[in-house]
């Protein structure tokens, strides 16, 4: 069955959210989304939103603190855009009902890791995410041409021609695979977190859109740089729930074991650290005193104040018996943002004409090789904004209708990821493919997924595994460490020789070497 919109968004997270209403000006817009609409990483979002609002900041500090936790592959033309353009899209939200924590009338801003400001706005103190889509999702209901479709999970991209022309996607109550048809179409499904065993990442956060742009053909990016938080709930059985960043930047510090403060050890910046650094101390930590996690400690502030300023985190703690304010609180690595994406240029366009990727399923270039904490939720407003601007202007009137591709077809079963091969995808990956690497544990990981993808696998299936490639592949080229990506056979960072975006494209049988910065 065929059905015709003027411009399909796949995901409802911010990027999605914000590119919907920037489209609706220009004709009908299908939201399709694989779960609830309000069921996204987004919605998880906890420490807060970075944007220059704030007396004593500056664009310029923005902009440099970006690159520099970026480890020299940043695109500064897309870091320009990011931090001059987001304060024009925050208080543009603001105005359209977002409601951001308050200290005496006037915006409260946080700091967080290699932020050499206070410039994180928050939300009812660790809610920030759930508020912004809130407000995204009140500001889109106001256009009666916004449709939503939810439990709808995109399967492909259907391009005729190098265009894209539409989508196919499980129909929700049929269960039967069916074909939408668009001007233009705006990719934002969000990250592929769930690659890995343990991940701060909701279930929905398989990596779907970069897989299905590479199958149809997309040049996909950096694919080999996976930031992991160092600081996400470690109780056994228990989900991966992460303790914001921002809980360190309200004085929250690391200890070991033996009760020892280990970060100055490692980085004189201690728990304010970039991530990368903090995620592998941890690790080291970790196996150095062979515990399976480390504690993070604010039992030294105000108990109050640590309850009241992180009430999401202190509720589901206290699910676990853990009160953030007296106790000890469990904590070791998960994986937690993919850098890499659907390459794009400043306005979402990708290489393929008609498909525009916006949030964390692009790569910008705007976060190198290590993302700065809170910079994804302002990436998802501008560009899936900008994405939406460019494909109301660029859209052609009309477009020529194309069958789904074939591997589209099959039964009801094929459409979700099969449960044995997601497990033994996540276990490789975290094994191998996780906080280090080194050629011996890629080329296993290697061989591992290959023989995966050998088997008889549904669409859904093949594009996990094939992602899980992507990333392994990519981290085997870069012979440096740089950034989240970190090799123990290699790690030095070599600017002579990786100081180049990573490049994927089917039917190139290696990753090509891009451009520099
Ligand atoms: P998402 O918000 O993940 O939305 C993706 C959407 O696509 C979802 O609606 C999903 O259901 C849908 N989708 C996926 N696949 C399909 C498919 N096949 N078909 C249809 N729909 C599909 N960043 C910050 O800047 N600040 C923070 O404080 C912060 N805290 C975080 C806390 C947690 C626990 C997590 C997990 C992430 C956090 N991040 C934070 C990162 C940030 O939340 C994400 O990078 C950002 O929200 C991504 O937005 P998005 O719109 O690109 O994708
Ligand atoms: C956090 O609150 O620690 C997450 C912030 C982010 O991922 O940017």
């Amino acid at each position: 069955m065929e059905d015709r919109t003027d411009f399909i968004v796949i995901g409802s997270g911010i990027a999605g959210l914000r590119a919907a209403v920037a489209l609706a000006g220009a004709g009908r817009v299908t939201v399709l989304t694989k779960d609830q609409v309000t069921e996204s990483n987004t919605e998880y979002a906890q420490g807060g939103i970075a944007v220059v609002l704030g007396d004593d900041d500056t664009i310029g500090l923005h902009f440099q603190d970006t690159i520099d936790a970026g480890a020299g592959l940043c695109d500064e033309q897309a870091v320009t855009t990011l931090v001059e353009e987001g304060p024009r899209y925050i208080t543009e939200l603001i105005e359209h009902g977002a409601e951001f924590d308050r200290a005496d009338g006037r915006l409260a801003f946080t700091r967080e890791a290699a932020h050499s400001r206070s410039r994180i706005l928050h939300s009812r103190g660790d809610a920030t995410g759930r508020e912004i889509v809130r407000a995204l999702v009140g500001w889109s209901r106001k256009f009666s041409n916004i449709e939503y479709l939810p439990h709808a999970c995109t399967q492909s991209l259907i391009v005729n021609d190098g265009r894209s022309v539409g989508v196919t996607y499980v129909e929700p109550v049929s269960h039967k695979i069916r074909a939408l048809y668009s001007r233009a179409t705006v990719m934002a499904t969000g990250g592929a977190g769930q690659l890995y065993l343990h991940t701060t990442n909701p279930d929905v956060a398989t990596g779907d859109g970069q897989a299905m742009a590479y199958r149809a053909g997309a040049i996909i990016a950096d694919m080999e740089f996976v930031q992991f938080h160092p600081t996400a709930l470690a109780i056994k059985g228990a989900p991966r729930f992460l303790l914001s960043e921002a809980m360190r930047g309200e004085g929250g510090i690391l200890l070991n074991d033996a009760g020892e403060r280990f970060m100055p050890r490692y980085d004189e910046r201690a728990e304010l650290a970039p991530r990368d650094v903090v995620s592998r101390s941890v690790h080291f930590e970790m196996q150095r005193t062979s515990s399976a996690n480390v504690w993070l400690d604010m039992r030294h502030l105000d108990h109050d104040y640590v309850r009241n300023r992180f009430p999401k985190i202190h509720h589901t703690c206290q699910l676990y018996n853990i009160d953030i304010a007296r106790d000890l609180i469990p904590v070791s690595p998960a994986a937690h943002y993919t850098m890499g994406g659907v390459r794009t240029d400043t306005f979402g366009r990708t290489s393929i004409a008609g498909l525009y990727a916006a949030g964390e399923v692009s790569c910008t270039g705007v976060h190198g090789a290590n993302r700065l904490a809170s910079n994804s939720l302002l990436e998802g407003l501008v560009f899936g904004a900008r994405a939406g601007e460019a494909a109301t202007v660029e859209a052609p009137a009309s477009i020529a209708p194309a069958p789904p591709p074939d591997w589209d077809y099959g039964s009801e079963a094929d459409f979700t990821i099969d449960d044995g091969t997601r497990m033994e995808v996540k276990r490789i990956m975290w094994d191998r493919v996780g906080i280090l690497r080194s050629e011996e544990t890629l080329k296993e990981a290697l061989a591992s997924l290959e023989e995966i993808a050998a088997r008889p696998l549904n669409t859904r299936s093949w594009n996990f595994v094939t992602l899980a490639r992507l990333v392994a592949e990519a981290a085997l080229a870069r012979c440096e460490s740089r950034g989240a990506h970190y090799r123990s056979d290699f790690p030095e960072r070599d600017d002579e020789h990786f100081r180049h975006h990573t490049l994927q494209q089917r039917g190139h049988p290696t990753p090509i070497q891009g451009e520099g910065e």
